[in-house]
């Protein structure tokens, strides 16, 4: 129906009543504040809705009329016009319904004016006016709290993602029926009860202790593991590259309930959180196949949605077979690796969404897989390895922290009958190593209680160089053309390896293990 065409029905209806109630949407991890306003009145029936609403949006017409009719509440003699501001944000999803529906409740006088003052409400309504629940359900009760309003109602089904927020009265409902009676009084909703956080070890596909050999590759881990820094495992078909990094979950240190807040609300808000679950425990571990798309990757879509890199914040992101990933697909996730967040414009609205996973990287030494095999002999052609070695050494890999050579296992590795160390043994000391990042932090107000995001001038105070160290620094720049960038990554491993030790000052020895975990920068001088 043509708007315009209704504004003369409106004028010449007899207004019956006026209402406006808060709802909101979510755009990227943010709550976009939304006035749902509601004008009625007797005569010819009809039912419109503007303000720049997507298809979900504007179907929530014929869920709302039938909601509605399961109340005795017929639209027939109305004329009910809805107009959800600001009308420049575009609306998407069906979590305005809830709004709607008491919106003209409101405005038809079945509801006091009063009673929704201060609540947000949100919820997807079904035919029979069942709620139904909705996505990115926490960043919205932040949003209702920053903005001033003390309560909420939510469907039922959101009770444990809703018990997480603080600072707000969130009032749980099943369907409309249950609203209506609380509003008008001859019931009261249960409120959502605080969940509790327990967080849990992210399930491994084993243990470290069945890992044979690879003492290089297995310090690596470690190290990526204590100071959080992205590592490239490069080595041919069968060394355990996939295997190993499969194991990086088991040692790092559990979610703590901030990071699980965030976690809770990027899968909200994808969509990807089950009701019942309600919160994430556990680190994410995400291990895109290589035909990932770029949006995919880093996030995208017409209502933008969360990639993998922010899938996995707080945890880990796994790239098996890297140089197979499409080359823009890998050059999208350079921005987001260097400044933690995704941010995504879009012609009416901007999204961001945190990005701050521990990046894996798995590739083969060259196309063949085998260069450098002690027993089995390289196929590739000496320009073949040249260009795709130089694929690798590109900016993308210049922004991972590690580097490291995972050679085919030894014999005697295979057939020793020596267990290896396990992933709890090596947890404890990736844990001492964090809590001495998190000391420091708090005890020079740090930006961050990591090593891999420390500043370059950060790194000036908790990385101060003594003689050899500088010299040695010195050294690896003129010989290997080391990039600032690598610098800093040298310096910040560095840093790692040192914790690891529980050394206060970085000595020449954590420098020279940290430039040796920098393999592609050695091999490929520019
Ligand atoms: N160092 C190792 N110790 C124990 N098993 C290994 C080791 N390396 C490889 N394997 C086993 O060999 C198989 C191939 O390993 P995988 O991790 O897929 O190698 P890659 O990813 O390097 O090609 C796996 O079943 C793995 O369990
Ligand atoms: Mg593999």
């Amino acid at each position: 129906m043509d708007a315009s065409s209704n504004v003369a029905v409106i004028v010449r209806g007899h207004p019956l009543g006026i209402a406006s109630v808060a709802a909101s949407v979510v755009v990227g991890l943010e709550a976009r504040p939304i006035q749902v306003e509601v004008c009625s009145s007797r005569g010819p029936s009809f039912f419109q809705l503007v303000g720049l609403a997507e298809a979900a949006v504007r179907e929530a017409r014929v869920r709302v009329a039938s909601s509605l009719a399961s109340l005795d509440v017929l639209l027939d003699e109305y004329a009910i016009t809805v107009n959800l501001a600001p009308a420049d944000l575009r609306k998407a999803g069906a979590t305005l319904d809830l709004a709607m529906a008491l919106g003209i409740l409101v405005a038809l006088g079945r509801i006091g004016e009063h009673a929704l003052e201060g609540t947000l409400l949100l919820g997807e309504l079904g035919l029979d006016g069942t709620l139904r629940p909705v996505r990115g359900l926490l960043p919205q009760l932040d949003g209702a709290k920053r903005r001033g309003l003390h309560a909420a109602i939510v469907p039922a089904a959101n009770a444990i993602e809703a018990g997480i927020a603080r600072g707000i009265d969130v009032h749980l409902a099943r369907n409309l029926d249950e609203v209506v009676q609380h509003l008008t009084r001859r019931r009261t909703l249960p409120r959502a009860l605080a969940t509790p956080f327990a967080p849990k070890a992210t399930p491994t596909f084993g243990d470290l202790s069945e890992v044979r050999g690879q003492a290089t590759a297995r310090r690596a881990l470690e190290i990526a593991a204590a100071g959080a820094h992205n590592l490239l495992f490069i080595g041919p078909p069968g060394s355990g590259k996939t295997l190993l990094a499969r194991l990086m979950p088991g040692i790092l240190p559990p979610l703590e309930f901030d990071e699980a807040v965030e976690c809770t609300s990027i899968h909200s808000v994808a969509g990807l959180l089950p009701p019942e679950q309600g919160i994430v425990t556990e680190r994410p571990f995400r291990a895109p196949h290589h035909s990932v798309s770029e949006a995919g990757l880093v996030g995208g879509g017409d209502v933008p949605r969360p990639g993998e890199v922010s899938l996995a914040h707080h945890g880990v992101l796994f790239l098996d077979e890297l140089a197979e990933f499409r080359r823009g697909a890998l050059e999208a996730l350079r921005q987001p690796l260097e400044d933690g967040v995704v941010c995504i414009a879009r012609a009416r609205a901007r999204a961001w969404f945190p990005a701050r996973p521990v990046l894996l990287g798995a590739v083969n030494p060259c196309p063949c897989g085998y260069h450098s095999h002690p027993r089995r002999r390289c196929v590739c052609s000496d320009e073949a390895r040249k260009r795709y070695r130089a694929r690798l050494s590109g900016p993308l890999v210049d922004r991972l922290d590690i580097h490291v050579a995972v050679p085919p296992v030894e014999v005697s590795a295979l057939t020793s009958v020596n267990r290896a160390e396990s992933s709890a043994a090596v947890r404890t000391r990736v844990d001492r190593a964090r809590s001495i990042q998190r000391e420091r932090a708090a005890r020079l107000g740090l930006s961050t209680s990591v090593n891999a995001t420390l500043t370059r001038s950060e790194l000036e105070t908790v990385a101060a160089l003594d003689r050899d160290s500088r010299r040695l620094l010195e050294a690896a720049v003129e010989k290997l053309g080391l990039s600032a960038r690598a610098f800093v990554k040298v310096l910040r491993v560095a840093r790692t390896i040192a914790d690891l030790e529980a050394q206060e000052r970085v000595r020449a020895s954590q420098v020279a293990e940290a430039i040796q975990g920098r393999l592609l920068d050695r091999e490929i001088p520019r």
